[in-house]
């Protein structure tokens, strides 16, 4: 691995995209449908686009992975994730939590990721082995032990609403913690474990480019993540659950039994 400093380029980059997607959402941004209910605007264009040329004058040896396609594939051992636009359902509706995030994995492992919130002025971002930094101020998880002190987050991708089974999820952990946040950007769910905001977060069917410089963020402010079932977690791998650290062995034992079928809390019926 070279020497460069790839993390003051993903914050340049994602800073820089910040006052173009806050001009699309004061303008209100025409709305398109990739899937049934999947959205894309043209600030989800015009910043992956920005984002692209960027990394490509820099880096032109280097692979892209972008959500909406303007990606490059070369023969390189690093290869940049980028979401433009993490929260794309909240932008169109004028809800205010979104994000872009950059991350750069090398030979598999994610090493720099900056996700930057416009609205908030928000920097998170993290090199790997020198921690992760919200502005500049060193970020480190929640001492929280148990899931009963803790608050949780977690999403639904918008396409395969006929599979998702997270509501089973949902409903456990609503039962064994102070409650769970639906915000609807995971890259910036991932920062606010980093940031000991909350406890955990999980979800079922994210991709790479949702995750890689959160879970970064997560790892080096010294939390943990791997899959639902208490496994490793590979990027773009269907289940992700990330934590604090303390909570997360809890969790993988509830887990673990949801996919049984043993339910500690029983959906009472509608009467
Ligand atoms: C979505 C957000 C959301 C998560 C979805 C993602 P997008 O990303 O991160 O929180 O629940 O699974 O697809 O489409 O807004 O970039
Ligand atoms: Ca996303
Ligand atoms: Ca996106």
């Amino acid at each position: 691995m070279d020497n460069v400093d790839y993390l003051s380029v993903a914050v340049d980059i994602a800073r820089e995209v910040g006052p173009l997607l806050l001009q699309h959402y004061e303008q209100r941004v025409a709305v398109e449908y990739k899937g049934e209910f999947n959205l894309v605007t043209t600030a989800d264009r015009a910043a992956e686009s920005l984002i692209v040329e960027r990394l490509r004058n820099r880096f032109p040896t280097h692979s892209i992975v972008a959500e909406e396609g303007g990606g490059v594939d070369r023969d390189s051992d690093y290869v940049w994730h980028v979401d433009p636009l993490d929260g794309t359902t909240n932008f169109a509706h004028r809800f205010p939590a979104f994000a872009t995030s950059i991350g750069l994995v090398y030979r598999g492992a994610p090493i720099a990721g900056a996700v930057y919130d416009p609205l908030r002025d928000e920097m998170f971002c993290a090199e790997k082995g020198a921690g992760a930094y919200l502005n500049h101020q060193r970020l480190k998880v929640s001492g929280a032990s148990r899931m009963n002190e803790g608050l949780f987050a977690t999403g639904f991708p918008s396409g395969r609403r006929h599979k998702e089974m997270n509501i089973h999820f949902f409903y456990q952990v609503s039962m064994l913690s102070h409650g769970i946040r639906r915000a609807g950007s995971a890259a910036l769910d991932l920062c606010s474990v980093a940031a000991g905001r909350l406890e955990g977060f999980w979800e079922i069917g994210l991709n790479s480019w949702d995750v890689t410089a959160g879970l970064l963020l997560v790892e080096e402010a010294g939390g943990k993540y791997g899959d639902m079932r208490g496994g490793p977690y590979e990027l773009g791998g269907l289940e992700l659950l990330a934590t604090n650290g303390h909570v997360h062995t809890e969790m993988v034992e509830l887990f673990c039994d949801i996919y049984a079928g043993r339910y500690r809390f029983p959906l009472i019926p509608v009467s």
